[in-house]
């Protein structure tokens, strides 16, 4: 099976330099021979606020070359606290969730493909304490038991940490230590290969203890050092995955037509213009 890896589309009608990357993607996934889409969150520029971008979305991908399978980013239904006492910035909106799974489908789902279960989360639910997190912990539990031995993709919004395992400090960007831990104790009785992930708009390639961490770049744009540590490489793009019984075949993809978006020109979110001319500013005195 082959599957396109997409994630942090940031789609929105007013959006368009992001709107005209994504349907190059899609242009592209079409020569492929891909079988699915999974698209890692972030699917719209800010439907937490606005739910209608689901739907602009949707049209959007109306003849998309493959099915395409969502989960969800913050962008699309709010954040969970990066740790206890740590406020989210935009906090898990539940109605907003509701309203995402009817437009966009399940935002928890496996399924089972040649000797390989491909399991995704909602990012999202970690530490928000609510009835969604509860149920999606018994899902898991549930999911992985009745494993029978195949080999296992994780597949979610957020990495699990940003330099190890272990990491401590609480990051908007990673998967809380106390819910990283229960993650890492489930998957701990199955064959795990395999973690991809989106959000951070870098592209990151390791393994840890014998399990590969990929994450994918955003399809629409990056983010510049002066608003964003450099981590992994700042590239725009999506993954191509095959799973086959022997193993995997993981390759990072940056087609024609998709551009290398810098969010300082495409000021779609508040306080960019501002970021933008202090940015300029620094950099004219750093020259002088
Ligand atoms: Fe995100």
């Amino acid at each position: 099976m082959r599957i396109a890896l997409v994630t942090d589309s940031h789609l929105s009608p007013a959006a368009t330099a992001f709107n005209d990357n994504w349907r190059a993607v899609g242009r592209y996934i079409g020569t492929t021979g891909a079988d699915l889409t999974v698209h890692l969150g972030d699917i719209t520029v800010d439907g937490a606020a606005d739910a209608s971008q689901f739907d602009h979305a949707n049209s959007l991908s109306h003849d998309w070359p493959t099915p395409i399978r969502y989960l969800p980013g913050n962008h699309d239904i709010g954040d969970n606290p990066p740790g206890p006492g740590v406020p989210a910035k935009h906090l898990l909106d539940p109605k907003r969730l509701e309203e995402y799974r009817v437009a966009l489908g399940s935002d928890y789902w496996s399924f089972d493909i040649e000797g390989w279960r491909v399991v995704s989360l909602n990012a999202q639910l970690f530490g928000t304490d609510t009835a969604d997190e509860d149920a999606q912990w018994s899902w898991l539990a549930e999911t992985l038991s009745g494993n029978a031995g195949r080999q296992i993709v994780l597949m979610l919004h957020k990495p699990l940490f940003q330099s190890t395992p272990g990491d401590v400090a609480p990051h908007i960007r990673y998967v809380p230590l106390a819910q990283r831990r229960q993650l890492f104790g489930l998957f701990s009785a199955v064959p795990l290969k395999l973690v991809v992930s989106g959000h951070t708009h870098q592209y990151l390639d390791r393994i840890f203890d014998g399990v590969r961490h990929v994450w994918l770049p955003s399809t629409a744009f990056y983010l510049p050092d002066g608003m964003q540590e450099r981590v992994g490489e700042k590239v725009t793009g999506l993954g191509m995955l095959d799973l086959h019984a022997d193993g995997y075949h993981f390759h990072l993809v940056c087609p024609e037509g998709v551009q290398r978006n810098n969010i300082l020109d495409h000021p779609i979110y508040p306080g960019i213009a501002e970021t933008r001319a202090r940015l300029m500013a620094e950099s004219l005195v750093r020259a002088a």
